[in-house]
């Protein structure tokens, strides 16, 4: 399984991208999470991004896809692997093309923009793992802890309000494109995800069935 996840940013690509993982034990690549953590060990690709990630707007291509090739090239991606938040540009989706990699599926997570406004004030993230919590919707066991490492629950830079709107332009004008591109090579799925977190699941896991 290849497979491209889409949707704006707070879809629940990294929510859903978990439990996939999990079920087709094929890992899960966040260019948002190497990223960030590039940023935390304080490496010069880090350095470069943190302006772009922590104001909402893209990292350049090239620095993207470069992080892509690399890691696409170990051992554990050649069963398949889960791409989440990559490609989020027509060149990147080029790019990944022309690594000669065949995507099984581009799955479109679809959320109102209103609901992702809402979500986003509530997100949590591990500063230690990057794994993803909800006040609300997805509760730790332990409130500020992470379940799968202990690590402190942290409210991510770019969820501020105004920085979440800048975010969902960038995603309309940017990434939205891509499904018009994944539509012509016949591999869009569209989920509805603006309910509950199992009810997309349900509806993600039922489409994957079907590849
Ligand atoms: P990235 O980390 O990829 O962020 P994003 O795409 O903006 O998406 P998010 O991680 O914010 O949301 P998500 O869809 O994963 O939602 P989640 O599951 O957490 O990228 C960050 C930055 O990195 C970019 O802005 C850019 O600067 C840079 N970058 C990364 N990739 C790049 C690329 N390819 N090119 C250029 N730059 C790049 O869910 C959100 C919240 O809602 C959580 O709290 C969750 O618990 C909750 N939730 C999830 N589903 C539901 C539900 N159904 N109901 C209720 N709550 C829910
Ligand atoms: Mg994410």
């Amino acid at each position: 399984m290849k497979l491209v996840l889409l949707g704006a940013p707070g879809a629940g690509k990294g929510t859903q991208a978990e439990i996939i993982s999990e079920k087709y034990s094929i890992p899960t690549i966040s260019t948002g999470n190497i990223i960030r953590a590039a940023l935390k060990n304080g490496t010069e690709m880090g350095l470069k991004a943190k302006a772009y990630i922590d104001s909402g707007r893209l990292v350049p291509d090239d620095v993207v896809i470069g992080i892509i090739k690399e890691r696409l090239a170990q051992d554990d991606c050649q069963n398949g692997f889960i791409l989440d938040g990559f490609p989020r540009t027509i060149p990147q989706a080029e790019a990944l093309d022309n690594m000669n990699i065949a995507i099984d599926a581009a799955l479109s997570i679809e959320v109102s923009d209103r609901e992702i406004v809402k979500r986003m004030s509530g997100r949590r993230v591990c500063e230690k793992c990057g794994a993803s919590y909800h006040t609300e919707f997805k509760k730790p066991k332990s409130t500020g802890v992470c379940d799968a490492c202990g690590g402190t629950l942290v409210i991510r830079k770019d969820d501020e309000p105004d920085t979440v709107l800048d975010r969902l332009d960038i995603y309309h004008k940017q990434t939205e494109p891509l499904k018009s591109y994944y539509k012509e090579q016949g591999k869009l799925i569209n989920v509805e995800g603006q309910n509950k977190v199992e009810d997309t699941t349900t509806r993600v896991l039922a489409a994957l069935s079907e590849i």
